[in-house]
């Protein structure tokens, strides 16, 4: 990728993970970066390693994207930048709120059977689908406005099927593919483009407790590294790796019946 000091790049969700490599790559083209998440000391973190790795500029923009006041406080700090040239809306997860306690939804006992809790199940959809929806609106008058520009969406490969425990995040990431999708006809003529990101399992804060073997697991370098390209080059949807998509593709062909058979062999070890 050519060096551009002059490519205003938002990313929220930069803390850690995907985020904070998707962040290290803009550095290294010398980009000018804004950083939301909730962790002030964490940001300070990745915006020093930007820096030091070429950004021109590396801007931390503290909040929690669940709380609308929290993004129209970010985008309001943004209007100092003459445009802004990409934003990925990454953040989320698989932990929903229950009252005044952060719960892994995907965590062995939380969604199974009695221990379902609609709050979790809520706080859920609220971090991967409805944090997105207030960064949208305002950036997609804004982009339209200065004649276009990019939105990338972090969604998952979690949305091609539910699995025991994880139907709150696979219905929250469902969600968004469908809003991608359909946000897509009416950006396009505005200018701006919409990219969907869907990874596999990546290494990263959000899958170290995982109870099983991750196939196809990838570093988040690696992650960053292939879903820029695929923003940069203009694909619609990009999936990360490809040998995860394949095979999900493939299982999608398997009658549902026999998929919830075998899901249950795989997984009766964990309960
Ligand atoms: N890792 C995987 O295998 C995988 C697979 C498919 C999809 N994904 C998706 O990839 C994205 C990035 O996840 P990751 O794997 O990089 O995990 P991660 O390291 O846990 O990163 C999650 C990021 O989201 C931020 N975040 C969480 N809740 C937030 C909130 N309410 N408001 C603002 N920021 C918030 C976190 O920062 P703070 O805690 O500082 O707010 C952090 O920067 C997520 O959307 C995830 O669903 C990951």
């Amino acid at each position: 990728m050519a060096p551009d000091r002059n490519l205003f790049v938002l990313i929220t969700g930069a803390s850690s993970g995907i985020g904070a490599a998707l962040a290290e790559v803009y550095a290294r083209r010398g980009g000018r970066l804004a950083l939301f998440a909730r962790r002030r000391e964490r940001l300070g973190e990745v915006a020093a390693r930007c820096l030091a790795a070429g950004a021109s500029e590396a801007r931390v923009l503290v909040g929690d994207h669940t709380r609308p006041e929290d993004v129209a406080q970010a985008v309001t700090a943004l209007a100092s930048w003459p445009r802004i040239d990409r934003a990925y809306l990454n953040a989320g997860g698989a932990a929903g709120t229950d009252g005044d306690h952060f719960v892994d939804c995907c965590a062995a006992g939380n969604q199974t059977g009695s221990s379902f809790s609609a709050a979790i199940a809520d706080g859920v959809m609220r971090l991967n689908y409805s944090g997105h929806l207030y960064w949208l609106d305002p950036l997609l008058a804004r982009m339209a406005a200065q004649g276009g520009g990019t939105i990338a969406v972090t969604g998952s490969m979690a949305a091609d099927g539910a699995l025991p425990r994880s139907g709150p995040y696979t219905a929250s990431k469902l969600a968004l593919r469908a809003l991608v999708d359909g946000l897509r006809f009416e950006a396009e003529p505005r200018g701006i483009r919409l990219c969907l990101i869907e990874p596999g399992y990546v290494a990263t804060e959000m899958t170290t407790g995982v109870h099983f073997r991750m196939p196809f697991l990838r570093s988040a370098d690696e992650a960053a590294a292939a879903f820029v390209r695929g923003v940069e080059a203009g694909v619609p949807v990009i999936r990360f790796p490809w040998q995860l998509s394949l095979l999900n593709r493939l299982t999608s062909l398997v009658p549902r019946s026999l998929r919830t058979l075998w899901w249950r062999q795989v997984l009766a070890p964990l309960k």
